[in-house]
């Protein structure tokens, strides 16, 4: 029911835009600012999302399985389970996205704007991913949430100072693929020394919560045990972040005295500046 209202809202915006893909203003943007960039699977399968989507599981989520970076080694195995965030909602373009409120002061009307029961749990993921979006950064943090691809890449051009980005996301080789062990076959560690991580957020259409790290991504190809196979992104974060401590609580380590690592969900996203994409072994 939610999906056929999302769906009739979006063909009303095709409509008001007059543009018969809501898509193509994500599509023609990427085209044109990111050269001939791949583009990602977090990005590919929101613009052309496969039937087979997206099952979200809420437990075991890959981003909060914590593990020290010297872990990272071909043959090490983990256990995990590779999910994505949000469930397959699509990208609006800018200007459509633009002309609709996104505040906490103004959430009644948002939701009837995107014809949306204010009991429902899509009003609840609403409410709160406005809420993060709106929250004080503690000091020394920023971020930026992003309504639509274009002013992801713009922002993500602006923080690192470069129009010359890659982005890159966790790819499954598999629409579902079970908990499972999972063996390190190989990875390449990533040259730059800054980048900007998005996070899927959970809303009526695609909404990224963005900010600048100094993590460290790797990207890592895993065998899992039924076969299916993984090119993961891994950040390992020598900082305590928000979350990031209770990790080093359970790995029994000083928080800052070693890299902690966890891999991205599908729907997550590095931005990096593209001569760094120049992967070392
Ligand atoms: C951004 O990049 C330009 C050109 O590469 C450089 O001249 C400038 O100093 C940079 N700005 C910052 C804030 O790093």
């Amino acid at each position: 029911m939610t999906r056929f209202l999302l769906l009739s809202f979006l063909l009303l915006v095709a409509l008001a835009v007059g543009v018969s893909n809501a898509a193509s203003s994500a599509e023609d943007y990427w085209r044109s600012v990111m050269q001939n960039s791949p583009m990602p699977s977090a990005i590919h399968d929101i613009i052309y999302p496969s039937k087979a989507a997206v099952p979200t599981s809420h437990e075991d989520k890959v981003g909060s399985v914590f593990f020290l970076e010297q872990s990272l080694q071909p043959g090490s195995t983990m256990t995990l389970q590779f999910t994505r965030t949000t469930t397959g909602v699509p990208f609006l373009p800018r200007q459509v996205a633009d002309s609709i409120p996104f505040s906490s002061s103004m959430l009644p009307g948002i939701l009837s704007r995107l014809s949306i029961n204010p009991s429902s749990k899509m009003a609840s993921s609403i409410k709160n991913t406005i809420a993060d979006c709106e929250a004080e950064p503690l000091a020394g943090e920023k971020w930026f949430c992003a309504t639509s691809l274009e002013s992801m890449i713009d922002y993500s051009m602006s923080s690192l100072n470069s129009s010359n980005l890659c982005a890159m996301s966790t790819s499954v080789a598999k629409a579902t693929s079970p908990k499972q062990k999972y063996t390190i076959t190989g990875l390449k560690k990533a040259k730059a020394s800054e980048l900007v991580a998005c996070h899927a957020k959970g809303y009526a259409y695609a909404v990224f919560h963005c900010h600048p790290t100094t993590a460290s991504a790797y990207t890592v190809a895993l065998d899992g045990a039924d076969g299916t196979k993984v090119q993961a992104l891994a950040v390992c974060h020598m900082d305590a972040a928000p979350g990031v401590e209770e990790a080093y609580d359970k790995l029994g380590v000083k928080p800052g005295s070693l890299p902690v690592c966890h891999f991205l969900p599908q729907d997550d996203l590095i931005w990096l500046e593209f001569r760094s994409n120049d992967l070392v072994a």
